[in-house]
């Protein structure tokens, strides 16, 4: 057993490396969660954050090829484009990576507003991952709809080269993942507060096995812990 706390300030690079992707293709998961294991209060999750969790949330998605988010989250969220501080930019280019990661949502009604800004005013053009073959020339006209078939999310994200994948959520698509076993790392927050009852687990969905995971590390920012788990072999 360890005492973690306190620990010295972790600058940008620490941070960075921290998180480092790892040499093969990856889907990290990333939520904030409360205390006692809510995923919103009053139906947004913004209430958990924090500025370090923020930041946390700004460095995975600097090192993300792909942000995939369920359609659920990207409505209620009111999802912006997925732009990044000129830094950030900077770090990608001099790492070989285009300048933002695409925007991935999976829909299965197809129900999504075309002028929504992270559609519309998207700087990449982003993949919409559907089961339905439904055809919307509206939503085609702002991104690249892309089928897929049991419960099997990913093929056509990773044959366009997007190998490392972010998600950010939400509980139902969660639930889809873990399903399928696709998970390789959580990197969960724990805010502290207590959200009380009748609030949302981080999943939901169909009933899948447990998947045994390990800590990477855990860091605190603020009185937020950052928490990176990874799949135990
Ligand atoms: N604490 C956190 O870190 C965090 C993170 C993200 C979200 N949240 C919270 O989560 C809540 C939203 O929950 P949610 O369950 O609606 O989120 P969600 O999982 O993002 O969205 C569910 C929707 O995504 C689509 N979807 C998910 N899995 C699919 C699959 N396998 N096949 C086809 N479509 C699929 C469906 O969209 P269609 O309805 O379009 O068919 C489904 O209704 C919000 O309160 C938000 O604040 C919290």
């Amino acid at each position: 057993m360890h005492a973690l706390l306190p620990g010295p300030d972790l600058d940008d690079d620490t941070l960075i490396s921290h998180y480092a992707r790892p040499d093969r293709p990856t889907l990290r998961v990333s939520f904030v969660s409360s205390a006692d294991g809510a995923m919103e209060i009053d139906g947004l999750s913004t209430a958990l954050s924090g500025p370090d969790d923020k930041r946390v949330f700004g460095v995975l998605r600097m090192l993300a090829d792909a942000v995939l988010v369920g359609a659920g989250t990207l409505r209620r969220e009111n999802y912006r484009p997925i732009r990044l501080s000129p830094p950030r930019v900077e770090w990608r280019r001099a790492h070989g990576l285009p300048d933002f990661p695409t925007l991935v949502t999976v829909s299965r009604s197809l129900d999504l507003d075309p002028a929504m800004p992270a559609l519309a005013d998207a700087p990449v053009r982003p993949l919409i991952l559907t089961p339905s073959p439904e055809s919307r020339p509206d939503l085609s006209a702002v991104a690249d709809i892309v089928r897929f078939h049991d419960h099997d999310l990913l093929p056509g994200v990773r044959a366009r080269g997007l190998d490392h994948i972010l998600c950010e959520g939400g509980p139902h698509l969660l639930g889809t993942l873990l399903a399928a076993d696709a998970v390789d790392e959580l990197c969960l927050t724990v805010a502290p507060v207590l959200a009380g009852a009748g609030a949302s687990r981080i999943v939901t969905g169909p009933i899948s096995a447990a998947r045994r995971l390990r800590p990477a590390h855990v860091l605190r920012g603020g009185e937020h812990l950052m928490i990176r788990y990874v799949r135990a072999s």
